[in-house]
């Protein structure tokens, strides 16, 4: 089983491609039509969902899509399951099994994220459908007085639960502690804030004796607050963001897969694409593969082009795969300033 989960985690980070994050909540997904004008239906998500798995040729970008409950579950018209889709397109299959964030009893401003109870029935389930891997997501926020130890602590632990239970299933838990961007705190703030979360993560994960081989941390970039006045330029979030993740991720783990939290997707690819820079440098040594987790950074320019009219499908679906090799192009040092915004004026030209 650990040998498994090992080969599993390699296929899914080795190949130089990332992964698409797809796994919004319906909640979330209607927010975010609804931006658009986009109905809030269920016939609407699908169609959106179907468009994302298959556009084609992501396959060559993207090794594994997170997905959401509904999605693993569905299939084509003509009968074809998604998971079948994804598959073949060389596409693994994961999902995300935790239920939400919801207030930390006692700690106003808090979350805790929900979705142990019944988890190993369904991860069983999932498994049984054809994931091959798993999402948990915890936020942090930094704001007067938090995080509390009491909200990192709570959220590392049940982080280090799921993921335990992930590996008894023989899917690899993806973990992922989210250090918001929200807020007007300082780089070194996010810095001081992540570093605490991760050595707490790392922690329970031991406690719960969970395989690092065997899993990937999905974690946020080292920022400034998006109120800050203070934003560092790229190449010092970069530095920042690999100086700090080195004191606190053990070498076994891997690879560090960074979510894009709000950044727009330029500022995305370039930060990843210098940190990729600077571990291709011989003296840097980093024991960990650098790879993408990305959900807005991809999706945000096809949702907007898309706008619920099955005649911007194709458009669409052009938008998503050039942000999806933007993403690609960031793994190697390859990125190159205005790659995202250039392609996007053309298309909505
Ligand atoms: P973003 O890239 O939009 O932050 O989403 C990644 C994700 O999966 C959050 O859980």
């Amino acid at each position: 089983m650990q040998d498994k989960l090992i080969e599993t985690a390699r296929l899914l980070v080795d190949g130089g491609r990332g992964l698409l994050a797809m796994d919004e909540s319906n909640a979330t997904c209607d927010k975010r039509f609804a931006k658009f004008g986009i109905p809030r239906t269920e016939a609407a998500r699908r169609s959106y969902r179907e468009l994302l798995i298959t556009t084609p040729g992501l396959g060559t970008c993207i090794s594994g899509a997170i997905l959401f409950d509904d999605t693993i579950r569905q299939r084509k018209p003509d009968g074809t399951p998604y998971v079948k889709l994804l598959t073949d397109a060389g596409i693994m299959p994961g999902i995300k099994v935790d239920t939400g964030a919801r207030p930390l009893a006692l700690h106003p401003g808090e979350k805790i994220t929900e979705g142990l109870d019944g988890l190993r029935a369904r991860l069983h389930d999932y498994a049984e459908m054809g994931a091959r891997f798993a999402k948990w997501r915890a936020v942090i926020t930094i704001g007067n007085g938090i995080p509390t130890r009491s909200c990192i602590e709570a959220n590392a632990h049940a982080l280090a639960r799921y993921a335990a239970m992930c590996q008894e299933a023989g899917l690899v838990p993806i973990v992922e502690p989210e250090v918001l961007m929200d807020g007007d705190h300082t780089l070194d703030r996010c810095r001081e804030v992540t570093e605490a979360t991760l050595r707490s993560v790392f922690n329970q994960l031991n406690m719960q004796t969970v395989k690092l081989e065997g899993m990937v941390l999905k974690a946020n970039m080292i920022l400034p607050g998006l109120h800050c006045p203070t934003q560092e330029p790229v190449d010092v979030v970069a530095d920042i963001t690999l100086r700090s993740l080195r004191r606190v991720v053990p070498a076994a783990v891997p690879a560090i897969a960074f979510l894009s939290g709000g950044q727009s997707g330029e500022l995305a690819f370039s930060r990843l694409n210098q940190m990729n820079i600077i571990a291709n440098r011989a003296e840097s040594r980093l024991p960990w593969r650098l790879t993408f987790s990305f959900a807005r950074a991809i999706q945000n320019p096809a949702l907007e082009i898309w706008q619920g009219n099955p005649a911007n499908r194709q458009a669409a679906q052009h938008a998503l795969h050039h942000r999806a090799a933007c993403s690609l192009a960031a793994l190697t040092g390859h990125y190159s300033a205005g790659m995202a915004t250039v392609e996007r004026k053309s298309a909505a030209a």
